[in-house]
C-alpha cells in the first residue's frame, strides 16, 4: 500500500461549497496514505456535509465549534497549530478567503488559520463570475504573499450549470500535490549532518565545574528541522533541559568540550555537513581535584587553565571536498570582522552570527535574530524570531529548499 503521508498530522478545513462532497473522498484518499486527518468544519459546511461521515472517514470527531456542545470542552485551535504538519482548506468559499484574507476569526476554521505554524493550501470553488471578481483575485493574491498556496480551481461545468473556471480540484490531484510538497521538503533525504549543541561542563573537582548559560535550544531545533527534511542527524550535546524524541536523531550526550571533540571527530569523515552550535567552553582546569577543594580563610584561589581543542577548526582541517562546516559566532563588537575572520580560520563555509546587542538574541532566549555570512561573501540578515524559524532559516540557506538546490 502506498503509505507517502504516513504519520502527517492534516487539518482538513471544509467550508460551505457544493463542493464539499468531495472532502469526504479527500479525506479517505488521505488516510488511505498514512495521514492523520482532523477536520475543522464551519457552519455553513455543516449544510452540505454532515460530520457524522466525515468522522467516520477520519477516525477523529469533527470540530466546528469553539466549545463541544456536551461538556462545553474548549476546542484549542492553538494546539492544533502545533499539531499539524499541513493545513488544506478544501473547498475554500469567497467567504472563507476573505475571511482569512482579513483575519475575521468569527468560526473556528478561521481561528485554526490563524494560529497554524504549517503550510497552508486552500483549493478554492465557486461560480466562475465570483472567481473572476476582483475581491476574490484581490484575496487570493494577498494570501498567496502571505505565503498560502493556491490550489487553483480546475476548469468545467458548476452547480449553477454554468462553465467555467471555478470547480474545486479534484481529490486526486490536491493529494498528488500534498504528495509532492511533502517529498520536495525531505531534500535531506540520505545526508548525514553532525550538529553540535549546548553548553560544556570543564570540571573543577568532584562537584562544580566552569560552564556557560547556553541552553541547548538552537541546536537542537536545527536537529529538528534536518530531521524533519529527512536528513540523519547525530547531535552532539552538551548538559542541557531539553529532550526530543525522532526516529532520525542520534543523541550522544557529552559534558566536557574533550568528550564533545572526541565524538565529533570521530564520526565527522562519514557526514556530509557539520552545524557547530554548541557554546564549547575555550578552557579547563589543568587539572580537575579529585577531592573537593576545600575553602581556605582569607586566601585567594587561583585555578590554572589550559585550552581545550578547538572542534570547528580541526573539522575545517579533516573537511573533504563535498562536506560543508557551519559555524556560529556569539560577537560584542566589530561583529561581521570577528564573524568572518573566524570563518575564515577554522574553514568553514558558513557562519551564522548573532549580537549580544540584539535584544532577545543568543544564549537562554526562545527567539534569535542572525545574520548568516557565506565564504563567498554572500550575506543575509533576518529579523528577530522563534529558534524554530531560525533554525528553517539556517537550514534554507545552507542546503536549499528543494532537492534541485541542496545540492
Ligand atoms: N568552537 C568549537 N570548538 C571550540 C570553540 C569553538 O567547535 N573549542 C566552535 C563553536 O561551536 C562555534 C565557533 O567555533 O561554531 C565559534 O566559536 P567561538 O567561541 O565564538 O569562537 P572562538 O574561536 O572560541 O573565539 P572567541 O575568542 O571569540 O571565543
Amino acid at each position: 500500500m502506498d503509505m507517502s503521508l504516513q504519520g502527517k498530522h492534516i487539518v482538513l478545513g471544509i467550508t460551505g461549497s457544493i463542493a464539499a462532497y468531495k472532502s469526504a473522498i479527500l479525506t479517505r484518499l488521505l488516510v488511505k496514505k498514512g495521514a492523520e486527518v482532523q477536520i475543522v468544519i464551519t457552519p455553513a459546511g455543516k449544510e452540505f456535509i454532515t460530520p457524522v461521515t466525515l468522522s467516520a472517514l477520519s477516525g477523529r470527531p469533527v470540530i466546528s465549534d469553539f466549545f463541544a456542545s456536551g461538556d462545553g470542552t474548549w476546542h484549542s485551535h492553538v494546539d492544533l497549530g502545533l499539531w499539524a504538519d499541513l493545513m488544506v482548506v478544501a473547498p475554500a468559499t469567497a467567504s472563507t478567503l476573505g475571511k482569512m484574507t482579513h483575519g475575521i476569526a468569527d468560526n473556528m476554521l478561521i481561528t485554526t488559520y490563524l494560529s497554524m505554524k504549517a503550510p497552508v493550501f486552500v483549493a478554492p470553488a465557486m461560480d466562475l463570475d465570483m472567481v473572476r471578481h476582483v475581491t476574490t483575485q484581490r484575496n487570493l493574491e494577498k494570501l498567496k504573499s502571505d505565503g498560502v498556496r493556491i490550489i487553483d480551481a480546475a476548469e468545467g461545468e458548476l452547480a449553477s450549470h454554468l462553465e467555467g473556471k471555478g470547480r474545486m480540484e479534484e481529490p486526486e490531484k490536491i493529494v498528488a500535490i500534498l504528495e509532492q510538497f511533502f517529498a520536495e521538503k525531505c531534500h535531506l533525504a540520505g545526508k548525514k549532518i553532525l550538529i553540535t549543541a549546548g553548553p560544556t561542563y570543564e570540571r573543577i573537582d568532584p562537584v562544580r565545574f566552569i560552564g556557560n548559560f547556553s541552553s541547548g535550544k538552537m541546536g537542537f531545533a536545527l536537529a529538528e528541522e534536518c530531521a524533519a527534511r529527512g536528513a540523519e542527524v547525530l547531535l552532539i550535546t552538551g548538559p542541557t533541559a531539553l529532550s526530543l524524541s525522532h526516529p532520525r536523531i542520534r543523541k550522544i550526550d557529552v559534558e566536557s568540550a574533550q568528550q564533545m571533540y572526541d565524538a565529533a571527530v570521530n564520526a565527522f569523515p562519514e557526514m556530509d555537513a557539520a552545524i557547530l552550535s554548541a557554546a564549547v567552553a575555550d578552557y579547563r582546569p589543568e587539572a580537575a581535584a579529585e577531592q573537593k577543594i576545600k575553602r581556605t580563610e582569607g586566601e585567594n584561589l587561583t585555578l590554572a587553565l589550559t585550552p581545550n581543542p578547538d572542534i570547528a577548526a580541526t573539522l575545517g582541517k579533516m573537511k573533504k571536498p563535498g562536506q560543508k562546516i557551519i559555524g556560529f559566532a556569539l560577537e560584542t563588537n566589530d561583529e561581521e570582522y570577528h564573524a568572518i575572520k573566524k570563518m575564515e580560520q577554522k574553514n568553514l563555509d558558513y557562519i551564522v552570527l548573532n549580537s549580544l546587542q540584539d535584544q532577545g538574541a543568543g544564549f537562554g532566549h526562545d527567539t534569535n535574530k542572525v545574520t548568516i555570512l557565506s565564504r563567498n561573501g554572500e550575506k543575509k540578515s533576518f529579523g528577530l524570531k522563534t529558534k524554530k524559524e531560525v533554525a528553517k532559516d539556517i537550514v534554507d540557506v545552507i542546503f536549499g529548499t528543494t532537492s534541485n538546490e541542496s545540492g
